[in-house]
C-alpha cells in the first residue's frame, strides 16, 4: 500500500489572496509527493470566480461564504465554523494562507485551534500602525503569532518577522507569489494597439478610505480629467456596494471615464499595460504595476510596501483631492519627472518564489531532507519577461 501522502491544504477567499494563490495551488498539485487540496471560503464570489476560471483552479470545498454588506465579525465567526468540519475531514499535514484578509487570519486561527501548522504566504508586512490598514494590518501581526512556516516576500519583510521575534530557521526569502501569477498571464496578452491620449487606470476600495476619503479620491479624478480634456480614465469598480456608489456619483457622466465592471485578471494587466498612470490603494498593484514599468500613485498614507517607493516607481500620494490633483498633473505635465518614475524594477519578485515555497513546503513536511537554502535577491532579472 502506497503511505499516505503529506496534505497540503490551500485556503483562500478574495480576489488578491487567489491571484497569489493560483501559481502556487497549481506547483503543488504537480508534485506526486504531495496531496495539495483547495478549499475557497469564498469571501468574495464573483472576484474569486473570475481567478478561479482564469487559472482553471477547482477546489475541493467551496463554503460560499459571501454575503452582501457582509461585517468583520460575522465573517471572520462563519469562517472559523464553517472551516472546523473541513480541517477534521481533511486532515492537513499544514495549512497555507496567504496575506491579511479575514479569511486568512481566520484559517490560520482555526487551523491553530486544532494544532495544525500554518504557512503564510507574503508574511512580515507592516505599516507598524495598529488601525491602517484596517483590520489588515492587525491580521498581519496575528497570522505571524500562529505560523510556523513564514513566508516572506522582501527582505524588509523577513526583517519584520525577525523583529517579532519568528526564529530565523522559520524565515524564508521567496519574493512575492504574485510576480509569478503575473509572468504566467503577461505571455497571453495581446499586443497593445497604438493609443488615443492619455489613460490614467483608477482602482479604489480600502475599507480606511471609505467615507471621505474615497470621495476626494473620485473627486480629483473628475478634476483632473476637467483639467487635461485629452485624458480619459479607465475605473473597474470593485463589487463593494459602498465603493460602486461613489464611484458612479462622481464619475459615471464624464464622457471620458469608463467605469467597469471588475476586470478579470487578463484584461487587468492589459489596462495596466496600457495606462499613462495608475491611481491606487491597491496593494497588488502596486506590487505589480513596477514590473510593468508604469508609475503607481498610491492613493493611502501609509504603506507596508516601501520597496517601489524607495526604487522610484511608486509614490505615496494619501487621499487629499486636491493633493492628488497637484501630482498627479505634476507626471501628466513633466515628461522628465514621468520618465524618471516609468522604469520597470523588480523588487517583489523574480517569478520564482512559487519554485522556492515548493520546495520550503516539500521540506517541512519531510519529502526533502535538507532546508533550501535559495533566496529571492531583488534586482536579478525575472524568470520569463
Ligand atoms: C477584502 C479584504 C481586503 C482586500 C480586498 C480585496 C478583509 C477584511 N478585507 O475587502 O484586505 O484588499 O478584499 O478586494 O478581508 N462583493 C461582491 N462580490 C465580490 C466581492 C465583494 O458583491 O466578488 C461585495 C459584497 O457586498 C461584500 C463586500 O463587497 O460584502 C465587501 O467584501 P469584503 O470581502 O468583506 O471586503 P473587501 O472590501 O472586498
Ligand atoms: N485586479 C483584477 N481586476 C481588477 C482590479 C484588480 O484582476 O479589476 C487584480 C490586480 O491585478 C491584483 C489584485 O486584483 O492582482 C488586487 O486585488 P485588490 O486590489 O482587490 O486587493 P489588494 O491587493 O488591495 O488586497
Amino acid at each position: 500500500m502506497n503511505p499516505r501522502r503529506p496534505v497540503i491544504l490551500s485556503v483562500f477567499g478574495t480576489r488578491p489572496e487567489a491571484v497569489k494563490m493560483a501559481p502556487l495551488v497549481k506547483a503543488l498539485a504537480a508534485r506526486p509527493d504531495l496531496d495539495a487540496r483547495v478549499a475557497v471560503t469564498a469571501q468574495h464570489r464573483q472576484m474569486l470566480d473570475q481567478v478561479l476560471d482564469l487559472f482553471e483552479i477547482i477546489p475541493e470545498v467551496d463554503l460560499d461564504l459571501m454575503q452582501a454588506g457582509q461585517t468583520l465579525e460575522s465573517l471572520t465567526a462563519r469562517v472559523l465554523g464553517q472551516l472546523e468540519p473541513v480541517l477534521e475531514h481533511h486532515r492537513p499535514d499544514l495549512v497555507l494562507v496567504q496575506g491579511d484578509t479575514t479569511t486568512a487570519f481566520a484559517a490560520a486561527l482555526g487551523a491553530f485551534y486544532k494544532q495544525i501548522p500554518v504557512g503564510h504566504v507574503e508574511a512580515g508586512l507592516r505599516t507598524t500602525e495598529r488601525y491602517n490598514p484596517f483590520p489588515e494590518e492587525m491580521n498581519r501581526r496575528l497570522i505571524s503569532q500562529m505560523a510556523t512556516l513564514h513566508l516572506a516576500p522582501t527582505e524588509t519583510a523577513a526583517a519584520a518577522c525577525r523583529k517579532d521575534g519568528i526564529a530565523e530557521e522559520a524565515i524564508h526569502l521567496t519574493g512575492n507569489t504574485v510576480i509569478d501569477a503575473l509572468l504566467q498571464v503577461a505571455s497571453n496578452l495581446p499586443e497593445q494597439q497604438a493609443g488615443n491620449g492619455r489613460t490614467l487606470l483608477v482602482t479604489a476600495h480600502r475599507r480606511e478610505n471609505w467615507g471621505a476619503p474615497m470621495e476626494g479620491i473620485f473627486a480629483a479624478v473628475r478634476a483632473i480629467l476637467e483639467a487635461r480634456p485629452d485624458v480619459h480614465a479607465v475605473v473597474p469598480l470593485h463589487l463593494n456596494p459602498l465603493v460602486q456608489e461613489v464611484g458612479r456619483r462622481h464619475l459615471g457622466d464624464h464622457p471620458r471615464v469608463r467605469i467597469l465592471p471588475p476586470l478579470d485578471y487578463l484584461p487587468f494587466i492589459e489596462a495596466m499595460r496600457d495606462a499613462t498612470l495608475i491611481l491606487t490603494d491597491s496593494g497588488g498593484v502596486q506590487e505589480e504595476a513596477p514590473s510593468l514599468g508604469k508609475p503607481v500613485l498610491v492613493l493611502r498614507s501609509t504603506t507596508e510596501r516601501p520597496e517601489a517607493v524607495t526604487a522610484g516607481t511608486v509614490r505615496m500620494v494619501g487621499t487629499d483631492r486636491d493633493t492628488i490633483i497637484t501630482e498627479t498633473l505634476h507626471l501628466l505635465d513633466d515628461s522628465e519627472a514621468y520618465a524618471t518614475m516609468a522604469r520597470a524594477v523588480n523588487p517583489y519578485g523574480d517569478g520564482r518564489a512559487v519554485e522556492r515555497i515548493v520546495e520550503i513546503i516539500r521540506w517541512f513536511v519531510g519529502a526533502r531532507p535538507d532546508r533550501p537554502e535559495d533566496s529571492f535577491t531583488p534586482g536579478a532579472r525575472p524568470a520569463r519577461a
